[in-house]
């Protein structure tokens, strides 16, 4: 029967072409063959069949540029045959940038716990005066806040697409990860653009008083005072908070233009810029990230009076003197205490005062 179907393609010339079929098909088998027994000497189980092609990949694996071939179609990498970056950069991604920068953040939080057990809250330690210093103006708190919600959106959505496979597949299944994420990924994109509007405005207003004076470096090396018992001299902003400044700028850029890069695909960058902006955003965000956990530890339950200047505009006497008590004396000299009474009437008055712009502003030289 079936020698009656291959004899069927005949050629015509006399050779049967279904011989010539079974020869390459036998041919064909060998290799196959050599594989299997290859597999039987390794210990494998005698069912298991070693990719053929295993041998192309390891050599591809090797090679350090693209393979490359002529095309008429026109983009960007679509002359590109082969490229083995695609497969280094997955593997960093999956066995390196998320355990790692998965420790990292753990890491941070569990010392912080571990620091809040063992210090607690730094208190105001001449307890809350009577007294209040304008610190914020609106204008300046509300780009406070705008730069912090939008970074704490980008860093939630952020973190459920570098660790949802991992961490919220298990956990939620795939079908409802998968609309989770994909919503993720809408807002982020959507919603990148407008931290680059907030870090410009927050520079153009914080740059000035977060230049580093000369007495910042010994409030360093004197652990910012939140190691010992004893105060460390410190301006409107101390060494940590301008350090933190220059870094959300900094890193803040580096986050900002590979993200650009990563939603506009549009300027002819190929997989490789692709890969390394986003090596670069990840590492970036992951590390400010971590920054910002701190940061914002220290404005809530970390120190007693700090984010009263960022939601009211005006700090305790006190907490100024105890934690930037350069700022504080200059400002009182200046006449700018006001009692908790004038600064209730003021509020109640005016909540959103706009002539505190001009005076925090002299406050802050
Ligand atoms: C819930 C979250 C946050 C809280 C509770 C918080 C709290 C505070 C407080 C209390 C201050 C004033 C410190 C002082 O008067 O000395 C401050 C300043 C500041 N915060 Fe935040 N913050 C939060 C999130 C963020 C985020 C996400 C960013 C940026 C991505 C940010 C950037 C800044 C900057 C630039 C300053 C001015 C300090 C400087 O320029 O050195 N904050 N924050």
């Amino acid at each position: 029967m079936i020698r009656s179907k291959i004899l069927q393609f005949d050629s015509g010339d006399g050779t049967p072409a279904g011989w010539l079929l079974l020869l390459l098909l036998l041919l064909y088998s060998l290799p196959l063959d050599t594989i299997a027994k290859e597999a039987v000497s390794r210990g494998l189980p005698s069912a298991a069949v070693l990719n053929p092609a295993a041998e192309l990949w390891r050599d591809v694996r090797q090679r350090d540029q693209p393979t490359t071939g002529s095309t008429q179609v026109r983009g960007v990498d679509s002359g590109v045959l082969i490229n083995a970056y695609g497969d280094r950069w997955r593997k960093f991604r999956m066995q390196q940038l998320i355990p790692i920068g998965g420790y990292m953040l753990m890491g941070i939080v569990v010392v912080l716990a571990v620091f809040y057990l063992v210090r607690g809250k730094v208190p105001i330690e001449g307890g809350e005066s009577d007294r209040k210093l304008p610190r914020y103006s609106t204008y300046e708190r509300m780009i406070h806040w705008f730069i912090a919600s939008i970074f704490l959106f980008l860093a939630i959505t952020g973190l459920i697409l570098l660790f949802g496979r991992p961490v919220l597949i298990p956990m939620l299944g795939k079908e409802t990860f998968s609309i989770l994420a994909s919503a993720c990924k809408e807002g982020h994109n959507l919603m990148g653009p407008l931290f680059l509007l907030a870090l410009i405005l927050v520079f153009i207003k914080f740059v000035r008083r977060n230049i580093y004076q000369k007495g910042d470096l010994s409030w360093l090396l004197r652990g910012g005072g939140i190691i010992g018992p004893k105060h460390v001299p410190s301006n409107f902003f101390n060494m940590g908070e301008k350090t933190m400044f220059w870094m959300l700028v900094l890193v803040g850029s580096l986050i900002v233009v590979s993200g650009l890069v990563l939603v506009f695909p549009l300027f002819g960058q190929g997989r490789e810029w692709m890969e390394l902006a986003h090596v670069g955003h990840a590492i970036g965000a992951l590390l400010m990230i971590g920054v910002i956990i701190g940061h914002i530890y220290i404005g809530t339950i970390g120190m007693e009076g700090a984010i009263e200047g960022m939601k009211t505009g005006y700090c305790d006497l006190n907490w100024a003197k105890e934690h930037h008590d350069l700022w504080a004396s200059r400002a009182e000299a200046r006449g700018e205490a006001l009692s908790n009474e004038a600064v209730g009437q003021l509020r109640d008055l005016d909540p959103l005062p706009s002539s505190l712009g001009a005076r925090t502003q002299e406050a802050g030289k």
